[in-house]
């Protein structure tokens, strides 16, 4: 699938500059380095093991196949953040999308994970989906509140769903919003702050 209006260069709250540009096949090195680098902190809740060869193999897959959309985020030539949108091609949910985004730790808290969910909620609406789902884990506050301020509603709790790479059951929130309730949230958001496209 080709992706329209990329790279785009990004000027973050603190002003620096991010270029997004969706993911190509040749990018898996730098995304395995981007998730490797993060803290066992940071991937204790993430829902695929992201650090094994297996999963990246799958993921470029998935890509290609267009049942993900990935954008990835460079800083100095390193990958910073990646997003996705999961999407079902067949079945009775293909106008749901689910995102995950990871956000390199140094550069969090200045907008890039509010600007590439809006990147992504600009593509799926152009895929035909009208619902956007996220799977949290309870203790990832951070998430919740940004994905909150998007105008995500939790629909439901999946006790002892979960368990993290150290074994430990944790609850999951599924919380989720329709496409045009993101547009208003966001509209409300650039009152306070949106990254700008160089
Ligand atoms: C969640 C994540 C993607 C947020 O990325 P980010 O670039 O920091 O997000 P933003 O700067 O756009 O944050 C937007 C708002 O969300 C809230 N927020 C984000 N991180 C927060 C945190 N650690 N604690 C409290 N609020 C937080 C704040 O309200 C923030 O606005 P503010 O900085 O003006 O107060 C990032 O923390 C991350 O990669 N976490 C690890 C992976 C993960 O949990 N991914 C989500 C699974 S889908």
């Amino acid at each position: 699938m080709t992706l329209e209006g990329f790279p785009q260069s990004l000027a973050l709250r603190d002003g620096t500059l991010v270029t997004v540009r969706p993911l190509e096949a040749a990018d898996a090195k730098a995304v395995q380095a981007f998730y490797r680098s993060l803290p066992e902190e940071d991937r204790l809740y993430l829902k695929d093991d992201v650090t094994d060869a297996g999963w990246l193999q799958r993921f470029v897959a998935l890509v290609a196949s267009g049942e993900v959309v990935s954008l990835i985020g460079e800083r100095e030539g390193k990958v910073v953040a990646e997003a996705s949108l999961y999407r079902a091609l067949r079945g009775w949910s293909t106008h749901v999308g689910e995102l995950r985004i990871s956000v390199a730790r140094a550069l969090r808290r200045d907008g890039l994970g509010t600007a590439l969910a809006r990147e992504l909620v600009k593509i799926a609406t152009r895929l035909g989906i009208d619902k956007i789902m996220i799977e949290v884990v309870e203790n990832q506050a951070g998430a919740r509140r940004m994905f909150r301020r998007l105008g995500f509603r939790q629909e439901a709790v999946l006790r002892g769903h979960v368990k993290d790479i150290n074994g430990t059951k944790r609850n999951l929130v599924l919380a989720s919003t329709d496409v045009s309730h993101i547009w208003d949230a966001m509209e409300a958001l650039v009152a306070d702050f949106s990254p700008s496209q160089e």
